[in-house]
Order: structure tokens, then C-alpha cells, then sequence
């Protein structure tokens, strides 16, 4: 099987537990289920799973095995949640004002503003009590239940991903002020922190030593940096057809990216030799071919 065909094999059971998360169950109340129609809409338009993945995937790894208990699955998916959120928020108008996502109309566009807000709201909320719930219903330890929740709150938050979605709109229109280096800095943040927060999610959960958990940091921290590369190449070359969302959004709301500050043929060639370097600290690992064939299929990826 191709690292490609396993990602969607993969994705579809990552699809499957997030359509059953008893906390999105709806709940029979129209005056205000509109929010959970909200959310299961953002969570079942598709989208790739990589983050999930790379959390089950990195379990399996670090714990020498093939198969992931179910509570493995619950787990990555909190991460998937706020992937979800920070996507609801980013195409919102105040943000990057994208009206499609996932090839559906997004979020807003498909409800309205307000419940897009909320909805978002409520997805950044969701992964705590799912991460707490699996420890009080005894899935996982106290101790792994508060390190994950140490891990996505500090990934995501203040100094995680949303200062890296500030930077992000600190920068528009500053095309003379940005260089690489501010580049790498913000998208280490907005993006790079997540996919940190998905891979050290599959160390924990696998119990690794502090140098699995470091070949996984390193990892994640290429992997991220190559992910947003190749959006921002895309958001350029690609269509909304493949993407599933607008192209030219950067350049509408003037976001320079590393498109503009590399050129795509360099920018694309960082992103391969990030990947490659990103392989080559999990090599060590028994088992570890997927991942590292993952690694170069996110760096050249079409959609
Ligand atoms: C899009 O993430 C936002 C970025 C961080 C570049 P993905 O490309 O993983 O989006 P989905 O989850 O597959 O829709
Ligand atoms: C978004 O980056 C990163 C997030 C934290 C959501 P982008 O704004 O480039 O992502 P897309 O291109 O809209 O998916
Ligand atoms: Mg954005
Ligand atoms: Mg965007
Ligand atoms: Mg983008």
C-alpha cells in the first residue's frame, strides 16, 4: 500500500470516530442545536486527517505495533477538533475571507457569522472534556490525560498557534518588512505547533522516552514547515477544485508568503529537503517507512 492509500484508509477511521463523539451527538433542542449542526458540518466536509494520523501513527511507532486501541483514535481526534476551529476562524471575513473549505461552502457562508463563531468556539473547547473523559472513564491515565492537555493547550494557545494566526495578520501588507526568517518564525507557530501537538500526542500516548519524544519533535517541526510551504505554493499553482478552497487568497488579502519570498522553485525545494531531513530522524525506528514516505508525499503533494 502507498503512503497515499494508507493516509486515506487511515482517514476514513479517523472519519468514523469523529462522526460518533458523543459530545456532538445533536440534542434534540432546535433553539440552539444550530451550533452542533455547525460543527458536525466543518468536521464531515473531509479534509485530509494528516494531523490525527500522525498521532495514531506515531503510537504505533513508538509502541512497536501495527494496530491502535480505539481510545488511541479518540484521542487524535481532539487534535483534528482544533485543527477544525482554527480553520472555521481563519476563513471567516475578519480573517482570511474564504468562502469555501473542503470544497463545501465554509462555515460561515453555509451558516452565518455568529455561528461560525460559536461553532468555532465550541470545537476549541470539545478536545479538553473528550481528553478528560477518556482518563474519567479510565481509557487513559490521570497523568497522560493531563499531558495531553498540557501538550494541545500550550500548542494551540497564547503562544502556539494563535500567535502564529496573529503574526499572520500582522503581516499583511508588509511585503517590505517580511524576510525568510519571519516566514519560518510564523509558520513554525500557526502551523508548525499543531503537527508538533499530533506527534508528540502519539508519544505520550505510547508512553516513549524523552528521545522518541525528541526524534518526534524534530519531525513534526520539518514536517510543519515543508505542510505550510507547500500551501502557500499551492495557494499559487493549484486549483480550488483540487484544493478544495480558494486560490490566490494570500495575494488577495496581500499575505506575503514563501512563494513570494523564495520564488516557487526554491521554496518548493526547501520543502523536499525538510521532509528528507524529517525522514531521517525517525529512520531508527522500526516501522518507521510510512512516516517517512509520508513526509516526502506532504512535501509534494498537488492538493
Ligand atoms: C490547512 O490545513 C491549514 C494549514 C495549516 C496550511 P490542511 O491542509 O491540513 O487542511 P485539511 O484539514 O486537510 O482541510
Ligand atoms: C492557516 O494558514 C493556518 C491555521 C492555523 C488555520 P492558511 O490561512 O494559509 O490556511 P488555508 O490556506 O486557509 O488553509
Ligand atoms: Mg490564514
Ligand atoms: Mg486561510
Ligand atoms: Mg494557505
Amino acid at each position: 500500500m502507498s503512503a497515499t492509500e494508507r493516509l486515506m484508509s487511515e482517514a476514513e477511521k479517523i472519519n468514523r470516530f469523529l462522526s460518533d463523539i458523543p459530545e456532538l451527538s445533536l440534542s434534540g433542542d432546535p433553539r440552539w442545536e444550530r451550533v452542533l449542526e455547525a460543527e458536525r458540518y466543518a468536521l464531515s466536509a473531509g479534509g485530509k486527517r494528516i494531523r490525527a494520523v500522525l498521532a495514531v501513527e506515531f503510537y504505533k511507532l513508538f509502541k512497536g505495533t501495527n494496530e491502535a486501541p480505539s481510545y488511541v483514535y479518540e484521542a487524535a481526534c481532539a487534535v483534528e477538533l482544533t485543527h477544525t476551529f482554527s480553520l472555521i476562524h481563519d476563513d471567516m471575513p475578519e480573517m482570511d475571507d474564504d468562502d469555501m473549505r473542503r470544497g463545501k461552502p465554509s462555515t460561515h457562508v453555509a451558516f452565518d457569522t455568529a455561528t461560525a463563531l460559536l461553532a468555532g468556539d465550541g470545537l476549541a473547547i470539545l478536545p479538553y472534556e473528550i481528553l478528560a473523559r477518556l482518563s474519567l472513564e479510565g481509557k487513559i491515565s490521570p497523568e497522560t490525560s493531563v499531558k495531553l492537555i498540557s501538550a494541545l493547550s500550550r500548542c494551540a494557545g497564547n503562544r502556539g498557534m494563535i500567535a502564529g494566526q496573529m503574526l499572520d495578520l500582522w503581516s499583511e501588507t508588509r511585503y517590505s518588512e517580511i524576510d525568510e526568517a519571519f516566514l519560518k518564525k510564523m509558520s513554525e507557530l500557526k502551523t508548525g505547533r499543531m503537527l508538533i501537538c499530533s506527534c508528540v500526542f502519539g508519544a505520550i500516548l505510547a508512553n516513549a522516552d524523552e528521545s522518541a519524544v525528541n526524534a518526534a519533535i524534530g519531525y513534526a517541526e520539518r514536517v510543519g514547515l515543508a505542510f505550510q510551504i507547500v500551501d502557500d505554493i499551492l495557494d499559487v499553482t493549484s486549483t480550488a477544485e483540487a484544493l478544495g478552497k480558494p486560490i490566490g487568497s494570500d495575494s488577495e488579502r496581500q499575505k506575503p508568503t514563501f512563494a513570494d519570498v523564495l520564488g516557487l522553485e526554491a521554496a518548493q525545494e526547501l520543502a523536499e529537503k525538510l521532509s528528507l531531513e524529517a525522514s531521517e530522524l525517525i529512520k531508527k525506528y522500526p516501522g518507521s517507512e510510512f512516516l517517512s514516505e509520508l513526509a516526502i508525499t506532504l512535501a509534494t503533494r498537488k492538493s
